[in-house]
């Protein structure tokens, strides 16, 4: 446990970037500065751009200050979709080093483009996530994030190597391998979305080894939502700290905010290379620091791709710094888009992910299916039994009641519960599925 303790403390300041323990106005000045390059380097050689704001009548010139920045237009996924492979590159197509592409659920994918500066700058930005997830030179770095067009796994080797780790580039899926590099290469670090954590404890468990005797002294986790309660579930179950890790493909991919591990309270921001701001996904409006709405990004250095207002769909609120002087955002538990509405109740899967993984009987290995039947919604939540809880038809009817109960009363739905044996759920090798939505079929 020492070990572990030892990396929760803030490097020193000649260890960290300037940036990160700058002032607020320091902070302000860089992003002003280059938010005026990126609206003029957008303007100037996005045809998208252009039109939408010269149809908004603002000219990147008319963006004295910050705030200013509210009166350009959004993008959004609609339109990186329509300009489908690379019409909103800003640079010459021989210019750009690297492609990634976010698979869509439906239709084409969203592709993004990196010149050489650009990876430059990805790879010191994740460098700095791994080093503010308690990260040193010299640690063995276990990715095991994808590789491929999913930007988790390079952009997580980038970093890695740029902050002299030794990386494993172990991608995902192959879970017996992945355990047997574990236990062989001992490294220090795993960086993997939760849910494909949860996979390999259970291999771990399975090959007869007990988790919380891995070599691993941080998780460094993100690509998907997860709650404070994973986070307790999975320090307990593997001894280690979980840290948070948020990004997106068409702002950069992993490392736009990480979490500290002295804290571990949000993700500061890496303000000097994004600006963010937080809408009323209603209206648009630009919400004060600290009230809930969506992430609205603006990428402030991309020569490749930049990214004016471009509307994530994740939810959270901007709080002010802690561990670095730059702002925090709130853990990102659910999405806009993923939010369902079941007769009329707005639900977040990762509000009874909370439950769940809160009741010992269970495991946190869930589905939630969606049906319509007839005109009304109806939500069932299949969920395995914890791996040593043996619960006989009379126990797994209490839970399932139990289960139940709470979800009624806490978010407010009816769910039938399907309580099933371990090992039933899909595994995920990286974005776990949560939802199983059959209304759009019927
Ligand atoms: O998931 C990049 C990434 C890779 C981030 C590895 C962290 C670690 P996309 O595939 O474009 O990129 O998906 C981006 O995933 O808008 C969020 O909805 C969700 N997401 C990413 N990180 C987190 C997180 C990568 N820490 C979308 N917490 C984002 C919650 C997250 N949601």
């Amino acid at each position: 446990m020492t070990g572990v303790d030892k990396r929760a403390q803030t490097p020193g300041a000649d260890a960290l970037d300037a940036i990160e323990t700058a002032s607020r106005d320091e902070i302000s000045a860089v992003q002003l500065e280059r938010l005026k390059w990126s609206l003029s380097h957008a303007y100037e050689n996005v045809t998208h751009y252009r039109k939408t704001f010269d149809d908004a009548g603002v000219r990147p010139e008319d963006l004295r200050d910050l705030s200013d920045l509210a009166k350009f237009p959004f993008i959004t996924k609609t339109d990186l979709r329509d300009h489908y492979p690379f019409g909103l590159f800003a640079v010459p197509r021989d210019k750009v080093v690297r492609i990634h592409a976010s698979s869509g659920t439906t239709g084409k994918p969203t592709v993004v483009g990196y010149t050489a500066r650009d990876i430059e700058t990805w790879s010191d930005l994740m460098a700095r996530s791994i080093r503010a997830g308690g990260g040193r030179p010299g640690d063995i770095v276990h990715v095991a994030f994808g590789y491929g067009l999913f930007t988790g796994g390079l952009g997580a080797h980038y970093g890695a190597e740029r902050l002299g780790c030794t990386t494993v580039p172990m991608s995902g899926g192959q879970t017996e391998k992945q355990v047997q590099l574990i236990t062989d290469f001992r490294p220090d670090i795993i960086m993997v979305t939760p849910s494909y954590l949860l996979a390999i404890a259970d291999e771990i468990e399975r090959q007869g080894l007990d988790p919380r005797e891995t070599s691993m002294s941080v998780a460094l986790m993100g690509a998907e939502p997860w709650t404070e309660t994973m986070r307790h579930e999975i320090e307990k179950r593997f001894a280690l700290h979980a840290v948070d890790l948020y990004g997106l493909s068409e702002v950069m991919g992993p490392g736009v905010s990480c979490e500290c591990i002295e804290t571990k309270d949000g993700l500061h921001i890496w303000e000097d290379h994004f600006y963010p701001e937080v809408i009323d996904p209603d209206t648009g409006a630009v919400l004060p620091d600290g009230e809930r709405g969506e992430l609205v990004w603006t990428s402030l250095s991309k020569e490749a791709f930049p990214v004016i207002r471009y509307r994530s769909r994740d939810l959270t609120r901007l709080l002010p710094g802690t561990a670095r002087s730059m702002r925090r955002m709130e853990k990102v538990t659910g999405r806009s888009d993923d939010m369902l509405i079941i007769r009329g109740v707005n639900v977040f899967p990762t509000q009874i992910e909370a439950i769940i993984v809160a009741d010992e009987r269970l495991a946190p290995h869930y589905q939630l299916e969606v049906d319509r039947e007839g005109a009304l919604d109806s939500l069932s939540v299949v969920v395995e039994t914890a791996a040593g809880a043996s619960l006989d038809a009379g126990a797994r009817n209490s839970a399932a009641q139990e289960l139940q109960h709470h979800i009624k009363s806490l978010v407010g739905v009816t769910a039938a519960v399907n309580i099933v044996d371990p090992g039933t759920v899909a595994r995920s090798q990286g974005k776990a599925v949560r939802v199983v939505d059959r209304r759009h079929l019927v």
